[in-house]
């Protein structure tokens, strides 16, 4: 493949996740899924907007009539540090009740956005609740998680692309690299 133009741009780091690791990480994950939803088809809910790459290539991996909701949550502004505070941008279409809920995110960091969603989600008796997160940053959740579909354990960089932005950007690169660039203040 030629040298595209993310190459050239000095905010860029080291690849991280290569477009083709991705590709087939997301592949297994699709024939996990498949088998542990058989007969009860999960409800992805997508968590805007740095899961909407993730959950396109998910959903067409999972062999099973799934249906799809997105959520957006606020916790980071256009800064590269969590602000700990957690809201609901915009709430789901769907009733949660006896649905099988599969979150999809994009990096799981301190875990404050995945426990708060958790907390709020389960007062809306879902008959299961479980996550599937593209990233994990190590070392870095203050909560205890259960997150039983992993994608990548990363280091405790700052990462975009394949959703993952820094102030909007980089989402559509298609592959994880890091991010070595300044970073804008709200
Ligand atoms: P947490 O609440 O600290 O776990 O933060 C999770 C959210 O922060 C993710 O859903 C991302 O939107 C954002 N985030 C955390 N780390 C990164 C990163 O390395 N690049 C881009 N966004 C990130
Ligand atoms: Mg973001």
């Amino acid at each position: 493949m030629s040298a595209s133009r993310w190459d050239d741009d000095p905010d860029l780091g080291e690849v991280i996740v290569a477009e083709d690791a991705l590709q087939e990480r997301v592949a297994q994950l699709g024939v996990q899924l498949t088998a542990d939803y058989h007969g009860r088809p999960p409800l992805l809910v997508g968590v805007l907007k740095g899961a909407f790459v993730f959950m396109s290539d998910l959903a067409r991996a999972i062999r099973l009539p799934v249906e799809v909701d997105v959520m957006a949550v606020a916790s980071y502004g256009s800064a590269t540090t969590t602000s700990g505070v957690v809201r609901i941008v915009k709430d789901l279409d769907s009733d949660l009740t006896g649905r099988h809920v599969l979150v999809v995110e994009d990096i799981v960091d301190s875990g404050l956005t995945l426990s708060y969603l958790r907390r709020s989600l389960l007062t809306r008796q879902p008959a299961s609740f479980e996550v599937c997160a593209l990233l994990v940053r190590e070392g870095r959740q203050r909560a205890k998680l259960d997150l039983r579909y992993v994608g990548f354990h990363i280091p405790s960089r700052f990462v975009v692309g394949y959703g993952l932005d820094v102030a909007e950007r980089y989402r559509n690169l298609p592959d994880i690299r890091i991010y070595q660039g300044s970073v804008p203040v709200d």
